[in-house]
Protein backbone atom coordinates (compact mmCIF):
# COMPACT_ATOMS: atom_id res chain seq x y z
CA UNK A 1 0.00 0.00 0.00
CA UNK A 2 1.53 3.60 -1.46
CA UNK A 3 0.61 6.36 1.12
CA UNK A 4 1.85 10.04 0.86
CA UNK A 5 3.73 12.15 2.84
CA UNK A 6 5.95 15.03 3.11
CA UNK A 7 8.92 14.27 1.88
CA UNK A 8 12.84 14.46 4.04
CA UNK A 9 15.01 17.24 2.88
CA UNK A 10 18.33 18.43 3.76
CA UNK A 11 18.12 21.32 6.31
CA UNK A 12 20.27 23.50 4.06
CA UNK A 13 17.03 23.16 1.17
CA UNK A 14 14.05 24.74 3.55
CA UNK A 15 12.59 25.14 -0.04
CA UNK A 16 12.48 22.06 -0.85
CA UNK A 17 11.63 20.92 2.34
CA UNK A 18 8.09 23.04 2.60
CA UNK A 19 7.40 22.30 -1.10
CA UNK A 20 7.91 18.77 -1.60
CA UNK A 21 6.03 15.31 -1.45
CA UNK A 22 6.37 11.88 -2.17
CA UNK A 23 4.88 8.28 -2.17
CA UNK A 24 6.17 5.58 0.72
CA UNK A 25 5.80 2.04 1.03
CA UNK A 26 4.40 0.25 4.33
CA UNK A 27 6.21 -2.38 5.81
CA UNK A 28 4.54 -5.79 5.64
CA UNK A 29 4.78 -5.85 9.31
CA UNK A 30 2.96 -3.35 9.66
CA UNK A 31 0.40 -4.12 7.23
CA UNK A 32 -0.40 -7.25 8.73
CA UNK A 33 -0.15 -5.90 12.53
CA UNK A 34 -2.70 -3.52 10.88
CA UNK A 35 -4.93 -5.51 9.12
CA UNK A 36 -5.57 -7.97 12.19
CA UNK A 37 -6.01 -4.80 14.39
CA UNK A 38 -8.78 -3.78 11.68
CA UNK A 39 -10.55 -7.08 11.95
CA UNK A 40 -10.60 -7.73 15.36
CA UNK A 41 -11.74 -3.63 16.03
CA UNK A 42 -15.49 -4.33 15.93
CA UNK A 43 -14.99 -7.63 17.95
CA UNK A 44 -13.15 -5.30 20.59
CA UNK A 45 -15.45 -2.59 21.29
CA UNK A 46 -17.77 -4.14 22.46
CA UNK A 47 -15.88 -5.69 24.76
CA UNK A 48 -13.67 -2.84 26.00
CA UNK A 49 -16.15 -0.93 27.58
CA UNK A 50 -13.87 2.21 28.46
CA UNK A 51 -11.27 1.48 25.81
CA UNK A 52 -13.06 0.76 22.61
CA UNK A 53 -10.48 0.53 19.68
CA UNK A 54 -11.63 2.94 16.71
CA UNK A 55 -12.16 2.52 13.21
CA UNK A 56 -9.45 1.35 11.14
CA UNK A 57 -7.55 3.96 8.57
CA UNK A 58 -6.82 2.99 5.45
CA UNK A 59 -4.60 5.96 4.13
CA UNK A 60 -2.14 6.80 7.11
CA UNK A 61 0.21 9.60 6.79
CA UNK A 62 3.84 10.13 8.08
CA UNK A 63 5.74 13.16 8.49
CA UNK A 64 9.36 13.01 8.16
CA UNK A 65 11.95 15.12 9.89
CA UNK A 66 14.30 17.61 8.90
CA UNK A 67 17.96 17.21 10.22
CA UNK A 68 19.81 19.94 11.78
CA UNK A 69 23.14 20.00 9.19
CA UNK A 70 25.41 20.02 12.13
CA UNK A 71 25.81 19.45 16.04
CA UNK A 72 26.95 22.83 18.18
CA UNK A 73 28.18 20.75 20.80
CA UNK A 74 29.63 16.87 20.73
CA UNK A 75 30.01 14.97 23.89
CA UNK A 76 32.90 15.29 25.44
CA UNK A 77 33.44 11.30 26.10
CA UNK A 78 33.67 11.03 22.29
CA UNK A 79 35.02 14.57 21.31
CA UNK A 80 38.15 12.30 20.08
CA UNK A 81 35.86 9.94 17.68
CA UNK A 82 33.91 13.60 16.23
CA UNK A 83 37.14 14.34 14.16
CA UNK A 84 37.66 11.19 12.52
CA UNK A 85 36.17 9.52 8.98
CA UNK A 86 33.53 6.84 8.68
CA UNK A 87 36.15 4.65 7.93
CA UNK A 88 37.32 4.84 11.88
CA UNK A 89 33.81 3.50 12.63
CA UNK A 90 34.15 -0.01 14.19
CA UNK A 91 37.40 1.60 15.77
CA UNK A 92 35.40 4.19 17.12
CA UNK A 93 32.75 1.54 18.12
CA UNK A 94 35.97 -0.34 19.84
CA UNK A 95 36.44 2.73 21.64
CA UNK A 96 32.59 2.44 23.14
CA UNK A 97 33.17 -0.26 23.79
CA UNK A 98 36.40 -0.10 25.74
CA UNK A 99 34.66 2.62 27.85
CA UNK A 100 32.20 0.34 28.89
CA UNK A 101 29.47 1.61 26.60
CA UNK A 102 26.78 -0.48 25.53
CA UNK A 103 27.38 -0.51 21.65
CA UNK A 104 29.34 -3.88 20.92
CA UNK A 105 31.26 -3.95 17.75
CA UNK A 106 30.65 -6.41 15.13
CA UNK A 107 33.68 -6.66 13.36
CA UNK A 108 33.93 -7.53 9.63
CA UNK A 109 31.85 -6.89 5.96
CA UNK A 110 28.25 -6.51 6.71
CA UNK A 111 27.19 -9.01 3.81
CA UNK A 112 29.88 -11.93 5.35
CA UNK A 113 27.99 -12.41 8.09
CA UNK A 114 24.68 -10.84 7.79
CA UNK A 115 21.67 -12.20 4.75
CA UNK A 116 18.89 -9.65 4.72
CA UNK A 117 15.39 -10.00 5.16
CA UNK A 118 12.35 -8.11 4.62
CA UNK A 119 11.53 -4.46 4.74
CA UNK A 120 10.69 -3.25 7.88
CA UNK A 121 10.26 0.49 7.54
CA UNK A 122 11.52 3.53 5.32
CA UNK A 123 12.18 6.40 6.65
CA UNK A 124 13.22 9.50 5.46
CA UNK A 125 17.24 8.91 5.66
CA UNK A 126 17.24 5.05 5.61
CA UNK A 127 15.53 1.64 4.81
CA UNK A 128 15.25 -0.39 8.40
CA UNK A 129 15.24 -3.82 6.76
CA UNK A 130 15.75 -7.57 9.18
CA UNK A 131 18.48 -9.86 8.82
CA UNK A 132 19.89 -12.56 9.85
CA UNK A 133 23.12 -13.03 11.69
CA UNK A 134 24.16 -15.93 9.79
CA UNK A 135 26.74 -17.71 12.17
CA UNK A 136 24.00 -17.72 14.86
CA UNK A 137 21.26 -17.66 13.34
CA UNK A 138 19.87 -14.46 15.21
CA UNK A 139 17.56 -12.16 13.95
CA UNK A 140 18.48 -8.25 13.92
CA UNK A 141 17.11 -5.03 12.20
CA UNK A 142 19.80 -3.11 10.52
CA UNK A 143 18.99 0.46 9.16
CA UNK A 144 20.82 1.09 5.86
CA UNK A 145 21.98 4.56 5.50
CA UNK A 146 22.89 5.74 1.76
CA UNK A 147 26.71 7.94 2.25
CA UNK A 148 26.16 8.88 -1.53
CA UNK A 149 23.06 11.12 -0.81
CA UNK A 150 25.25 13.64 0.56
CA UNK A 151 28.61 15.55 1.24
CA UNK A 152 30.97 15.34 4.59
CA UNK A 153 27.77 16.89 6.86
CA UNK A 154 25.51 13.46 6.07
CA UNK A 155 28.64 11.76 7.40
CA UNK A 156 29.18 13.51 10.24
CA UNK A 157 25.07 13.71 10.76
CA UNK A 158 25.71 10.01 10.61
CA UNK A 159 28.17 10.14 12.84
CA UNK A 160 26.37 11.69 15.66
CA UNK A 161 23.42 8.95 15.69
CA UNK A 162 25.60 6.56 15.79
CA UNK A 163 27.80 7.69 18.90
CA UNK A 164 24.36 9.10 20.89
CA UNK A 165 22.71 6.14 20.37
CA UNK A 166 25.66 4.02 21.69
CA UNK A 167 25.65 6.01 25.02
CA UNK A 168 22.03 5.47 25.61
CA UNK A 169 21.44 2.04 23.70
CA UNK A 170 21.75 -0.18 26.85
CA UNK A 171 18.17 1.54 28.29
CA UNK A 172 14.99 -0.33 28.40
CA UNK A 173 12.96 2.31 26.89
CA UNK A 174 15.51 2.63 23.79
CA UNK A 175 16.44 0.26 21.66
CA UNK A 176 19.58 -1.94 21.56
CA UNK A 177 22.12 -1.01 19.19
CA UNK A 178 24.31 -3.31 18.38
CA UNK A 179 27.28 -2.43 15.93
CA UNK A 180 28.07 -0.76 13.01
CA UNK A 181 29.52 -1.74 9.38
CA UNK A 182 30.55 0.01 6.46
CA UNK A 183 30.94 -0.49 2.59
CA UNK A 184 31.57 2.11 -0.32
CA UNK A 185 27.64 3.17 -0.59
CA UNK A 186 26.60 2.75 3.13
CA UNK A 187 26.67 2.45 6.88
CA UNK A 188 24.64 -0.24 8.31
CA UNK A 189 23.35 0.29 11.66
CA UNK A 190 22.79 -3.18 12.97
CA UNK A 191 19.97 -2.91 15.86
CA UNK A 192 17.67 -5.20 17.95
CA UNK A 193 14.20 -5.92 16.11
CA UNK A 194 11.26 -4.68 17.14
CA UNK A 195 8.32 -6.44 15.68
CA UNK A 196 5.11 -4.98 17.20
CA UNK A 197 5.52 -2.14 14.51
CA UNK A 198 5.43 1.41 15.18
CA UNK A 199 3.48 3.95 17.17
CA UNK A 200 2.39 5.43 14.50
CA UNK A 201 1.22 2.38 12.56
CA UNK A 202 -0.95 1.50 15.44
CA UNK A 203 -2.53 4.75 15.89
CA UNK A 204 -3.33 4.81 11.90
CA UNK A 205 -4.98 1.74 12.61
CA UNK A 206 -6.77 2.30 15.92
CA UNK A 207 -7.21 5.77 15.57
CA UNK A 208 -7.18 7.32 19.16
CA UNK A 209 -5.92 5.43 22.14
CA UNK A 210 -8.00 5.27 25.56
CA UNK A 211 -6.40 7.07 28.57
CA UNK A 212 -5.04 3.71 29.98
CA UNK A 213 -3.48 2.45 26.80
CA UNK A 214 -1.81 6.43 25.81
CA UNK A 215 -0.75 6.63 29.55
CA UNK A 216 1.20 3.20 28.95
CA UNK A 217 2.70 4.48 25.40
CA UNK A 218 3.59 8.04 27.15
CA UNK A 219 5.49 6.36 29.76
CA UNK A 220 7.63 4.85 27.18
CA UNK A 221 8.05 7.73 25.41
CA UNK A 222 8.93 10.04 29.07
CA UNK A 223 11.14 6.99 29.94
CA UNK A 224 13.04 6.82 27.43
CA UNK A 225 13.50 10.69 27.22
CA UNK A 226 14.37 10.88 30.77
CA UNK A 227 17.35 8.88 30.11
CA UNK A 228 18.28 10.98 27.16
CA UNK A 229 18.09 14.23 29.19
CA UNK A 230 19.89 12.67 32.03
CA UNK A 231 22.48 12.37 29.71
CA UNK A 232 22.38 16.60 28.12
CA UNK A 233 20.84 14.28 24.61
CA UNK A 234 18.33 16.13 23.20
CA UNK A 235 16.52 13.34 21.44
CA UNK A 236 14.86 16.30 18.63
CA UNK A 237 12.56 14.11 16.61
CA UNK A 238 9.60 12.95 19.17
CA UNK A 239 7.03 11.50 17.18
CA UNK A 240 4.47 8.01 16.74
CA UNK A 241 6.56 7.32 13.92
CA UNK A 242 10.15 6.56 15.92
CA UNK A 243 8.77 4.54 18.54
CA UNK A 244 8.28 0.94 18.54
CA UNK A 245 6.50 -1.83 19.89
CA UNK A 246 8.63 -4.51 20.76
CA UNK A 247 6.47 -7.09 20.21
CA UNK A 248 3.05 -7.32 18.75
CA UNK A 249 0.11 -5.52 21.23
CA UNK A 250 -2.40 -5.71 21.66
CA UNK A 251 -1.75 -9.51 22.52
CA UNK A 252 -2.24 -12.15 19.92
CA UNK A 253 -4.31 -13.99 23.04
CA UNK A 254 -6.75 -10.77 22.87
CA UNK A 255 -6.93 -10.14 19.20
CA UNK A 256 -8.36 -13.43 19.34
CA UNK A 257 -10.15 -13.38 22.83
CA UNK A 258 -10.81 -9.41 23.52
CA UNK A 259 -11.69 -11.21 27.45
CA UNK A 260 -7.83 -11.58 27.56
CA UNK A 261 -5.75 -9.25 28.48
CA UNK A 262 -3.87 -7.06 26.20
CA UNK A 263 -0.14 -7.18 27.91
CA UNK A 264 2.30 -4.83 28.49
CA UNK A 265 2.56 -2.22 26.13
CA UNK A 266 6.77 -2.01 25.35
CA UNK A 267 7.70 1.03 23.50
CA UNK A 268 11.34 1.21 22.63
CA UNK A 269 12.57 4.54 21.19
CA UNK A 270 14.33 4.08 17.67
CA UNK A 271 15.89 6.84 15.32
CA UNK A 272 19.13 9.24 17.38
CA UNK A 273 19.43 10.91 13.46
CA UNK A 274 17.90 14.08 14.95
CA UNK A 275 19.65 13.67 18.27
CA UNK A 276 21.76 16.25 19.80
CA UNK A 277 24.12 17.02 22.80
CA UNK A 278 22.55 19.79 24.83
CA UNK A 279 24.86 20.45 28.00
CA UNK A 280 24.03 24.04 28.58
CA UNK A 281 20.40 24.38 28.08
CA UNK A 282 19.74 25.77 24.60
CA UNK A 283 21.70 24.76 21.76
CA UNK A 284 21.43 26.77 18.88
CA UNK A 285 21.70 24.80 15.71
CA UNK A 286 21.77 25.82 11.87
CA UNK A 287 18.36 25.49 10.54
CA UNK A 288 15.72 23.56 11.29
CA UNK A 289 15.68 19.97 12.67
CA UNK A 290 12.58 17.87 13.42
CA UNK A 291 9.41 17.17 12.27
CA UNK A 292 7.29 20.15 11.64
CA UNK A 293 3.96 18.83 13.42
CA UNK A 294 5.94 18.32 16.67
CA UNK A 295 8.31 21.59 16.60
CA UNK A 296 8.19 22.95 19.65
CA UNK A 297 7.90 27.14 19.37
CA UNK A 298 11.40 28.10 20.56
CA UNK A 299 12.78 25.82 17.54
CA UNK A 300 10.80 27.29 14.98
CA UNK A 301 11.64 31.46 16.45
CA UNK A 302 14.96 31.04 17.77
CA UNK A 303 16.56 27.66 16.73
CA UNK A 304 17.01 27.05 19.94
CA UNK A 305 17.38 22.87 21.07
CA UNK A 306 17.32 21.97 24.10
CA UNK A 307 15.87 19.32 26.60
CA UNK A 308 12.76 20.46 26.69
CA UNK A 309 11.35 20.23 22.95
CA UNK A 310 11.54 16.87 23.46
CA UNK A 311 8.89 17.09 26.17
CA UNK A 312 6.40 19.69 24.03
CA UNK A 313 6.70 16.73 21.27
CA UNK A 314 5.41 14.25 23.42
CA UNK A 315 2.82 16.81 24.47
CA UNK A 316 1.82 16.28 21.16
CA UNK A 317 1.56 13.13 20.73
CA UNK A 318 0.05 12.81 24.12
CA UNK A 319 -2.68 14.81 22.23
CA UNK A 320 -2.64 13.21 18.99
CA UNK A 321 -2.78 9.24 20.73
CA UNK A 322 -5.90 10.68 23.07
CA UNK A 323 -7.72 12.58 20.52
CA UNK A 324 -6.97 11.25 16.76
CA UNK A 325 -6.11 15.08 16.50
CA UNK A 326 -3.29 17.92 16.72
CA UNK A 327 -3.39 20.52 19.62
CA UNK A 328 -3.60 23.68 17.05
CA UNK A 329 -5.51 22.05 14.30
CA UNK A 330 -8.99 20.93 14.41
CA UNK A 331 -8.31 17.87 12.03
CA UNK A 332 -6.86 14.51 11.83
CA UNK A 333 -3.58 13.15 10.32
CA UNK A 334 -5.06 13.78 7.14
CA UNK A 335 -6.14 16.85 7.38
CA UNK A 336 -3.27 18.16 8.30
CA UNK A 337 -1.29 16.83 5.20
CA UNK A 338 -3.63 19.76 3.33
CA UNK A 339 -1.92 22.57 5.65
CA UNK A 340 0.81 23.97 4.16
CA UNK A 341 4.12 23.33 6.21
CA UNK A 342 4.66 26.94 6.49
CA UNK A 343 1.44 27.75 7.65
CA UNK A 344 2.07 24.31 10.34
CA UNK A 345 5.27 26.45 11.75
CA UNK A 346 3.54 29.68 11.93
CA UNK A 347 0.09 28.12 14.31
CA UNK A 348 2.58 26.17 16.58
CA UNK A 349 4.49 29.96 17.11
CA UNK A 350 1.15 31.97 17.71
CA UNK A 351 -1.72 29.34 18.21
CA UNK A 352 -3.56 28.52 21.39
CA UNK A 353 -3.38 25.05 22.39
CA UNK A 354 -7.12 23.78 21.59
CA UNK A 355 -8.62 21.65 24.76
CA UNK A 356 -12.00 23.07 24.36
CA UNK A 357 -13.22 21.48 20.42
CA UNK A 358 -15.12 18.46 20.55
CA UNK A 359 -12.48 15.97 20.08
CA UNK A 360 -11.11 16.78 23.68
CA UNK A 361 -14.91 16.84 24.99
CA UNK A 362 -14.26 13.51 27.08
CA UNK A 363 -10.83 14.34 28.63
CA UNK A 364 -10.46 13.91 32.12
CA UNK A 365 -9.62 16.88 34.08
CA UNK A 366 -5.45 15.28 34.69
CA UNK A 367 -5.47 14.38 31.09
CA UNK A 368 -5.86 17.91 29.97
CA UNK A 369 -3.79 18.91 32.85
CA UNK A 370 -0.93 16.85 31.89
CA UNK A 371 -1.21 18.47 28.31
CA UNK A 372 -1.49 21.85 29.56
CA UNK A 373 1.76 21.42 31.54
CA UNK A 374 3.97 19.50 28.30
CA UNK A 375 2.92 22.33 25.86
CA UNK A 376 3.63 25.93 27.81
CA UNK A 377 5.10 27.60 25.44
CA UNK A 378 8.08 29.41 27.38
CA UNK A 379 10.74 26.03 27.65
CA UNK A 380 11.62 27.36 31.30
CA UNK A 381 8.29 26.83 32.47
CA UNK A 382 7.66 23.60 30.56
CA UNK A 383 7.39 20.44 32.80
CA UNK A 384 10.28 18.20 32.43
CA UNK A 385 10.14 14.66 31.44
CA UNK A 386 10.98 13.20 34.48
CA UNK A 387 8.44 15.32 36.32
CA UNK A 388 5.74 14.31 33.90
CA UNK A 389 6.86 11.14 35.07
CA UNK A 390 5.18 11.64 38.70
CA UNK A 391 1.94 13.45 37.16
CA UNK A 392 -1.18 12.22 39.00
CA UNK A 393 -2.49 11.22 35.38
CA UNK A 394 0.67 9.06 34.89
CA UNK A 395 0.33 7.32 38.74
CA UNK A 396 -3.19 7.02 38.60
CA UNK A 397 -3.56 4.85 35.05
CA UNK A 398 -0.56 3.20 36.30
CA UNK A 399 -2.33 1.91 39.61
CA UNK A 400 -6.02 0.78 37.71
N1 LIG B 1 14.68 -1.86 15.26
C1 LIG B 1 13.62 -1.85 14.43
N2 LIG B 1 12.84 -2.96 14.29
C2 LIG B 1 11.78 -2.95 13.44
N3 LIG B 1 11.42 -1.85 12.69
C3 LIG B 1 12.15 -0.74 12.79
C4 LIG B 1 13.30 -0.67 13.67
N4 LIG B 1 13.83 0.57 13.56
C5 LIG B 1 13.06 1.25 12.70
N5 LIG B 1 12.06 0.49 12.23
C6 LIG B 1 11.01 0.93 11.27
O1 LIG B 1 11.64 1.71 10.25
C7 LIG B 1 11.12 3.05 10.24
C8 LIG B 1 12.22 4.02 9.85
O2 LIG B 1 13.28 3.90 10.78
P1 LIG B 1 14.06 5.20 11.28
O3 LIG B 1 13.09 6.10 11.97
O4 LIG B 1 15.24 4.76 12.07
O5 LIG B 1 14.51 5.81 9.89
P2 LIG B 1 14.69 7.34 9.48
O6 LIG B 1 15.10 7.37 8.06
O7 LIG B 1 15.60 8.00 10.45
O8 LIG B 1 13.22 7.88 9.67
P3 LIG B 1 12.71 9.40 9.64
O9 LIG B 1 13.91 10.22 9.41
O10 LIG B 1 11.69 9.45 8.55
O11 LIG B 1 12.11 9.59 11.01
C9 LIG B 1 10.53 3.26 11.63
O12 LIG B 1 9.51 4.25 11.63
C10 LIG B 1 10.01 1.87 11.96
O13 LIG B 1 8.73 1.66 11.41
MG1 LIG C 1 12.33 7.88 12.08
Amino acid sequence: MMHESLKKVRVSDRRAFIDARLNRTFTKMQLSARSIRASRTAQSAAHQGLCPPTVARSRPHRLPPVQASTAVVEAPVLQQAADTTLQHLPLILEQLQQDEQPCQLLPGNFFDEFQLGETLGQGSYGTVRACTHVPSGKQYAVKILSKRKGNEERSEIIMREVRLWAQLSQHASIAQLFGAYEDANNIFLVQELLTGGDLQGLLDSQGTLCEADAAAALRGVLSALAACHAADVCYGDVKPANFMLASMWPSIAHVLDPAKPKGDMRLRAVDFGCAQFCPDGCSLVQGLSGTPVYMAPEVITDHCHSISMDVWAAGVMLYQMLTGQFPFWDTDMAGLGRIHPRQILKDVQSGTVLLDVAACANLSADARDLIAKMLVKDPEQRITAAQALQHPWLQQQQQQ
